[in-house]
């Protein structure tokens, strides 16, 4: 009944949802500037991430293109850069190497960061995969791909990288935004929560590539809600899960050449551009909404997640549920080995 509900309505968002989105203003008109922030993108060679990263570029950040071949970020750099300067810029950008389907590509990426002592106002997990009707894979560490690519990755970096947020807004006395955005999907809403017992897919026998995207994006909003519970009201940094809208960019390109020319001649007219895409994350990252800004009330769990409206939302039950939020929190510290100085304790409200 549950999964039916989930189904209907993520339908229903697909073919409606450019009537819905249709006093959404336009990227560039979405949020507040971004001038001296620094900000990490994570996949920002393609769809989403790229129309986000470039935004903030456009803003006057400086951003790192934080992605997994150094050849298409030398690309987008290259690009963005020549934008800037042709509109009498000065674009501040950066390429580095990360996989975030690899744990130690993530610490290689989060201990040079600390060794530079580099500040860090906004995080954009954005990187992710969907490999539609693909067989199971495995990352590196022997993680379902979905769940390590789209979770467990991304867990380890926030983590990694968060004493330098929580530094940066101290020093910052809150004048600049200090946030963690992490790029979900309303498809999370079709989980029927995790498999505490099996959360590889290792003992099922027929395995769902949609199935398991569905649960890594549940498992992030799991989180986004979990790192409120713990982090203190008035650590100045906001954390928010978003669903960008169902957007036309490469994240079919797992299926075989004719069914993506099929569904993409087909979902066209009813799917977002990137740009269209791209506007709630950087409406999470920069605007001064008090819900994304006031003490304590961007540290509500009730307040973790924005549509493609940019509008504070509900998720699926499961990602409020306080007990599922720790025994998420525990199991992904114990599969990343999370260092115990990088941990953070359950609260008591947790
Ligand atoms: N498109 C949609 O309708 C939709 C809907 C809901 C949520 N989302 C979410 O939005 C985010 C962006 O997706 P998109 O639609 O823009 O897809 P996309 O066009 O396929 O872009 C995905 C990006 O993630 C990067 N990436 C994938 N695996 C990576 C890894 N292991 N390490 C580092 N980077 C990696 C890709 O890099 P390469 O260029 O190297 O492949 C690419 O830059 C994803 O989290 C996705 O789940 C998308």
């Amino acid at each position: 009944m549950e999964l039916f509900g989930g189904l209907i309505a993520v339908t229903v968002d697909v073919f409606l949802q450019k009537l819905h989105l249709r006093n959404v203003p336009a990227l560039a008109d979405i949020g507040a500037p971004a001038e001296g922030c620094t900000c990490i993108v994570t996949g920002p060679t393609s769809g989403i991430g790229t129309e986000t990263a470039a935004t903030l570029v456009r803003r006057n950040a400086h951003v790192v293109l934080a992605c997994r071949s150094a050849e298409r970020g030398e690309k987008l750099r290259k690009q963005l850069y020549e934008e800037g300067i042709k509109a009498g810029r000065q674009p501040s950008l950066e390429v580095q190497l990360l996989d975030v389907a690899s744990l130690d590509s993530i610490r290689r990426f989060a201990k040079s960061w600390h060794e530079q002592k580099r500040p860090l106002h906004m995080l954009i997990n954005n990187a992710g995969i969907f490999s539609m009707g693909a067989d199971r894979s495995r990352t590196e560490e022997g993680f379902e791909a979905h769940m390590g690519t789209n979770y467990l990755g991304p867990f380890l970096l926030t983590m990694l990288l968060l004493p330098n947020l929580r530094q940066t807004a101290k020093k910052n006395n809150h004048n600049k935004p200090v946030r963690i955005v992490n790029v979900s999907s309303k498809m999370h809403e079709l989980a029927p929560g995790v498999d505490k017992d099996d959360p590889h897919f290792q003992a099922q026998r027929s395995y769902s590539s949609l199935a398991a995207y569905n649960r890594s994006k549940l498992a992030q909003v799991v989180f986004t809600a979990e790192l409120r519970r713990r982090l203190p009201g008035d650590c100045g940094i906001a954390v928010t899960a978003v669903h960008p809208g169902e957007v036309m960019t490469d994240v079919v390109r797992s299926l075989p050449a004719l069914m993506q020319t099929a569904y993409r001649f087909f979902m066209r007219p009813f799917c977002l551009s990137p740009a269209e895409g791209a506007r709630s994350s950087i409406y999470c990252a920069t605007s001064r909404d008090p819900i994304l800004t006031e003490r304590g009330q961007s540290m509500e769990p009730d307040n973790c997640y924005f549509g493609s409206d940019c509008r504070c939302s509900s998720p699926s039950p499961h990602a409020l549920d306080p007990a599922l939020g720790q025994w998420l929190w525990k199991w992904s510290a114990d599969m990343v080995k999370l260092p115990v100085e990088y941990n953070i304790p359950a609260s008591s409200s947790s």
